[in-house]
């Protein structure tokens, strides 16, 4: 792989991501790797990233010069590249400028390996304090702005270099170019990693895993689980057996995206749990939203172990006992956890809510090496409906959070009714891949007056929650058309008998939740 060295900034995953766009694996290592750590993993080549440190600070995390003399091509990012200097013998100065944004590249002379033919001026993405002022010796400068003489430099000989800008980001238009240049031309690494290369790799490591044994599958109707489920399905077909929960608190046509649309687009063998009932006998009464989360997360694993108790029954029979549970963790969750793979094997099993000991399964994780923007472009390889690959975040207590007050079939059918038409007019406008999602939410305790066909209606509000993000940490509004925001409006409130008013949530996050509880 290319290893990632990460000093903490928010960088690291993103420019991850970058170097598998250009087709070459990548992980991310914390700072703290020993050399000879790297070295034992054989690195196709090693990414300093950017961190939020001087390289004069106390305790700032150093390079350990070592690195340059193993043998590994290097990239220096921003901070990294500061480190870099630092350890090959340039200077960082502590100019006391600091750049901070949208900034101007000047190519120096032909612009190098990493520069070469660009435009002679172009927008970088900036953010630092500290400047090297000279590069080590033996590198060639490729690169300047108006406040650092030295914002590149590179030895293709020693198959080195480094970029003072943030080349991962897209305020970097040619940054890509410069990642792949790197990886290509400095650092030789041939671009290997593609959607069928993931797709056949992955489906000999779960037949190497899993042989002639059987695993089951929960599937939520989300993304990760349906493409995990497909590429299990692919490697050992009916030896995997799919469980979905219908707690009842989905969204309309959900449960027949993933009775008939999945099924029919990997054949998978599925089973399909009823537990509406049960689901809203929990919650009668409840309004609060904690114990709501509680009471339908605990429910859920109810729900599961059960089932799973009477497929391992039924398969016991034959004397096939379920040894596998396939769960859909992703890349960014092994990494936050600890990176090993003893760290993320704790939290898949805290996932799956500790199941009790007479249900003890090993996992599969098809998805662990995968970014999402990879998970969907495999889902697409395997034959999934866009419907599915692309379907936006969901969260797992479903209406059931969405509806203030307490959660009833009526109030169920209302909001369903409500989100729907929601939905179908933001699909309508096009909009979908422009919105991360739109909860609709039914303020079901809150009463108001209104006026309908001839007479007075005192009815429920609903709120449309529009929301633009990169990963649900943060987000803004989404300033949605108006003449879309009336469709939605004036079809909720003709075609949705007990709603009389629709409001709109004008509120970033933070402070605001996206989700209202
Ligand atoms: P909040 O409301 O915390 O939501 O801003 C952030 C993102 O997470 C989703 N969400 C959940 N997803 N289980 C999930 O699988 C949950 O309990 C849950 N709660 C919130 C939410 O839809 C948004 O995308």
């Amino acid at each position: 792989p290319v290893l990632v060295v990460d000093y903490g900034a928010q960088y690291a995953q993103l420019i991850a991501r970058r170097v598998r766009e250009a087709q070459v694996y990548s992980e991310v290592v914390p700072h703290d790797t020993p050399v000879e750590e790297i070295q034992r993993r054989n690195p196709a080549a090693v990414v300093l990233s950017g961190g939020p440190s001087s390289v004069y600070a106390d305790g700032a995390p150093q390079v350990d010069p070592a690195l340059f003399e193993a043998g590994v091509p290097v990239f220096g990012i921003c901070y990294g590249f500061q480190a870099m200097t630092s350890a090959l013998g340039g200077t960082v100065e502590h100019t006391g400028t600091r750049e901070y944004g949208r900034t101007e590249l000047e190519v120096s002379g032909d612009g190098g390996t990493l520069h070469a033919e660009m435009p002679g001026h172009h927008p970088v993405w900036m953010s630092h304090g500290d400047s090297v002022s000279k590069a080590p010796e033996g590198f060639t400068v490729t690169a300047a702005t108006k406040d650092t003489p030295v914002a590149a430099f590179e030895s293709v000989e020693r198959q080195l270099a480094g970029v003072q800008y943030h080349p991962e980001v897209v305020h970097s238009p040619h940054g890509q170019e410069v990642l792949r240049r790197f990886l290509h031309d400095i650092a030789k690494v041939r671009p290997q990693w593609t959607t069928s290369s993931i797709v056949d790799d992955t489906v000999a490591a779960i037949r190497e895993q899993v042989g002639e044994r059987r695993a089951i599958c929960a599937l939520s109707g989300g993304v990760d689980s349906a493409v995990a489920a497909a590429l299990v399905h692919r490697a050992i077909g009916d030896q995997l057996t799919c469980v979905f929960v219908d707690h009842g608190l989905l969204r309309a046509g959900e449960r027949a995206q993933v009775e008939r649309d999945f099924v029919a687009a990997t054949g998978v063998r599925l089973v399909t749990i009823d537990a509406a009932d049960r689901f809203l006998g929990e919650l009668a009464g409840v309004t609060d939203p904690e114990q709501k989360r509680k009471i339908i997360g605990r429910e859920f694993i109810r729900v599961f172990e059960q089932a799973a108790r009477d497929l391992q029954a039924e398969a016991g029979e034959s004397g096939e006992h379920i040894d596998f549970l396939v769960q859909g963790t992703l890349y960014p969750d092994v990494v936050e956890s600890g990176g090993g793979s003893g760290a993320a094997n704790i939290k898949s099993h805290h996932n799956v809510g500790g199941l009790p000991d007479d249900l003890q399964f090993e996992l599969v994780e098809p998805l662990r090496a995968l970014f999402k923007d990879e998970v969907r472009r495999v889902g697409l390889e395997l034959g999934l409906p866009e419907t599915i690959v692309h379907r936006q975040p969901f969260p797992g207590p479903g209406l059931g959070i969405r509806i203030i007050g307490e959660v009833t079939a009526d109030r169920l059918e209302t909001l369903r009714a409500a989100d729907a038409i929601a939905r179908e007019e933001l699909t309508a406008a096009g909009l979908d891949r422009d919105i991360w999602q739109c909860p609709v939410v039914l303020l079901a305790d809150v009463r108001s007056v209104g006026v309908q066909g001839d007479g007075r209606t005192y009815g429920h509000p609903v709120v449309l929650r529009p929301v633009s993000s990169e990963d649900a940490m943060t987000a803004d509004w989404t300033r949605l058309p108006y003449d879309v925001l009336e469709r939605i409006s004036t079809r909720i409130t003709n075609e949705v008998a007990e709603v009389n008013r629709v409001t709109l949530d004008v509120t970033s996050k933070p402070p605001g939740t996206i989700e209202w509880e």
